[in-house]
């Protein structure tokens, strides 16, 4: 008897089951020696090329189920053994050759194709902009950022087969949230399993190298009819943490390779830190806590704590949301918005900060009230102003989303979140008594600082902090900037 397999349908599935193992290994291998950086190429090596090759094998059987119930109304003599194959007969020579061509041509394209779609996956569009809605905001704000030129798959999964293998679990949940918008709005942050700095941002920024100071010049408009400017010049003590590269110190202590720096965060933001340890390069440990809000000794757990690496202090490093009053600051401080149009400063930040359903009513409510207030005089001025806003809200704000500032902290400084001073805020203690500084000097000098756009007079020596608003008095001190600072109007 010859075997029930050989049928035209189980051969197909023979030829289907056979190719896409080949793919499977194919990419399988590419897995092994070159790492997937992105969780939906294990999607597609490990679900979907698999199941085309658990069709083929259920078309083998089906294949098989017919045979025998064809054979069953057949005479025992009248099956041949093999099917017959001749290759004197023109029309089965050449369809054996066809057959033989098209398999090999097959096969050399689920090859090319599996490494492209390798390479696909691995694209900056793919994250981007195959999730278009989901991932809009956070692709446009880094397009607009520092890191534009770096793809999503080095910052977000790196290298190596463990992070792979993570991410492919993680992945594959993304993909189905993504299909049944089963997705939150906004995306929530932080990112719980992001990988440790050590192996995303360190492979390119070298953490022992020394920055010395950064000098940064911050000009403000005030919330007044004349939209005074008020520029802030200081030098930042980046600094360094690695001794044989240059002095440690500066901000960039906390890197250190030999101190830890550990705490324990009381909100899910990680906004709010009551406890903080420092291990020293010579195991010397040191715990701070704040006045309010300390941790009872059995919330103080291993589990619960984080050690500090980069993303603490600069968790937007490329999705960086810029806040109304600091996106206004800019484009007037760069000429784009004129000054000289009266409570522009006011009037820009309210409208922008305002909440709206869809991009598009805030782009035509942003155009309304500017022409509403600025009535027809100076139209070119006006009009330049509304360009450049509905610019601002297109990369900073997504409604659909409900992303924007308010919804993203910036660890970087202290001005419209509590950064720096999540611990730097005076009321961290030990029980020896120290306290973390909240010191103005010991993170920046303060050079130049007044009225103006442009500043003459620079000090060498750093000036005491002066503050804009000559009403205040000296009711700024002893809070933090976040708490009358949100980003939005005043
Ligand atoms: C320079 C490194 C870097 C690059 C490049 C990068 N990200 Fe991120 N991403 C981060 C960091 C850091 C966070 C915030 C992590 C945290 O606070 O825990 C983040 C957070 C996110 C979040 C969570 C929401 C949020 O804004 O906090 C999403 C979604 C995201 N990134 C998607 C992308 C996509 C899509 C790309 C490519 C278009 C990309 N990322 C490129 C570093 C990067
Ligand atoms: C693939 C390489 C690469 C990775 C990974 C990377 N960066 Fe960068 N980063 C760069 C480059 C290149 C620049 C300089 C961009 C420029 O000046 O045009 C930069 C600039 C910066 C700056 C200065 C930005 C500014 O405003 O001048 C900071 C801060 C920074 N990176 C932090 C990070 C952090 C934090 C991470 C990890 C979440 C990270 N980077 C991951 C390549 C990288
Ligand atoms: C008690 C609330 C309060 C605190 C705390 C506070 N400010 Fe202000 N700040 C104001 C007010 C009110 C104005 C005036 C608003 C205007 O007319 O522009 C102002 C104005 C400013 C301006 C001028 C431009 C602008 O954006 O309005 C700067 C810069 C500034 N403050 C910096 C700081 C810094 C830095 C800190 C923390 C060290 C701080 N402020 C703390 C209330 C506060
Ligand atoms: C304690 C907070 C903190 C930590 C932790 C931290 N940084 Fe920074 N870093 C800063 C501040 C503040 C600046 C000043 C520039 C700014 O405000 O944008 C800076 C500046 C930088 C710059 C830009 C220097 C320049 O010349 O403009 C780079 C690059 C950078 N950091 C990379 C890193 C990397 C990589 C890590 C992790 C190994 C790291 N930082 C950890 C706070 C921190
Ligand atoms: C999780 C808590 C935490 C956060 C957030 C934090 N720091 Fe610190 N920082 C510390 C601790 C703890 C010390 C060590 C205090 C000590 O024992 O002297 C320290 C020390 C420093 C020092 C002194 C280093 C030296 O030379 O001795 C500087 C400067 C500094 N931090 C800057 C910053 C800046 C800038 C930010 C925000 C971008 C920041 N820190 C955010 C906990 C923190
Ligand atoms: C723990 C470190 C630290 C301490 C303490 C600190 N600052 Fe800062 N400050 C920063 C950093 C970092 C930035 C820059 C953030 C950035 O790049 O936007 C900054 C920025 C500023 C700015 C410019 C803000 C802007 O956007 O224009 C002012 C003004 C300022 N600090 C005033 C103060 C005053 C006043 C005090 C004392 C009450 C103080 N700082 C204490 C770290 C610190």
């Amino acid at each position: 008897m010859p075997s029930l397999i050989q049928n035209w349908i189980s051969l197909s599935g023979i030829i289907l089951a056979a190719c896409s193992f080949f793919a499977v290994a194919c990419l399988i291998a590419i897995d092994f020696y070159a790492g997937f950086g992105n969780p939906y190429m294990g999607i597609l090596t490990y679900v979907v090329a698999p199941s085309f090759l658990s069709a083929g094998l259920l078309l083998i059987l089906l294949g098989v189920l017919l045979e025998r119930r064809r054979r069953r109304r057949l005479a025992p003599g009248e099956i041949p053994r093999h099917p017959r194959i001749d290759f004197n007969v023109a029309r089965q020579r050449n369809t054996f050759l066809i057959v033989v061509v098209v398999t090999f041509v097959f096969l050399i394209f689920t090859a090319f194709g599996s490494y492209r779609t390798y390479q696909f996956t691995e694209s900056v569009q793919f994250c981007g902009q195959t999730c278009h809605a989901v991932m809009k905001p956070e692709y446009t704000a880094y397009q607009n950022s520092p890191h534009a030129r770096v793809t999503c798959v080095e910052c977000h999964i790196g290298q190596g087969a463990t992070w792979f293998v993570k991410s492919k679990l993680s992945g594959s949940y993304q993909v189905y949230a993504a299909l049944f918008e089963k997705y939150p709005r906004p995306i929530p942050t932080p990112v719980r399993n992001l990988r440790p700095a050590q192996e995303t941002c360190e492979q390119c920024h070298w953490p022992q190298k020394f920055y010395g100071a950064v000098e940064k010049i911050r000009t403000h408009y005030k919330y007044d009819e004349k939209n005074s400017p008020w520029t802030v010049e200081l030098l930042l003590k980046v600094g360094g943490g690695d001794s044989t590269h240059g002095p440690v110190g500066g901000i960039h202590w906390h890197m250190n390779v030999a101190n830890k720096v550990e705490y324990i965060a009381a909100d899910e933001a990680r906004q709010q830190i009551p406890w903080v340890r420092i291990t020293d390069h010579q195991g010397h440990v040191t715990v701070y806590e704040a006045k309010e809000g300390r941790l009872k000794p059995p919330q103080v757990t291993p589990e619960a704590m984080r050690r500090m690496d980069c993303v603490d202090c600069h968790n937007r490093p490329t999705h960086i949301f810029r806040s109304p009053d600091e996106s206004v600051d800019m484009s007037m401080a760069l000429g784009r918005i004129d000054p000289s149009l009266p409570s522009i400063k006011k009037n820009a930040v309210d409208v922008l900060a305002a909440d709206y359903q869809t991009t598009n009513e805030a782009l035509k409510k942003i155009a309304d009230t500017l022409s509403q207030k600025y009535g027809s005089s100076n139209r070119e001025t006006v009009q330049r102003a509304v360009n450049e806003l509905q610019k601002i809200y297109r990369e900073n704000f997504f409604p659909e989303m409900k992303s924007r500032w308010k919804v993203y902290p910036n660890n970087i400084g202290h001005f419209q979140w509590a950064g720096c001073f999540r611990c730097h805020d005076g009321e961290h203690t030990s029980t020896d008594g120290k306290t973390i500084s909240a010191d103005c000097t010991s993170c920046h000098t303060i050079i130049a600082q007044g009225p103006g756009a442009e500043l003459k007079t620079l000090s060498a020596q750093g000036l005491e902090f002066q503050h804009p608003s000559e009403d205040l008095g000296d009711a700024w001190k002893g809070q933090k900037c976040s708490e009358c600072h949100n980003g939005g109007s005043m």
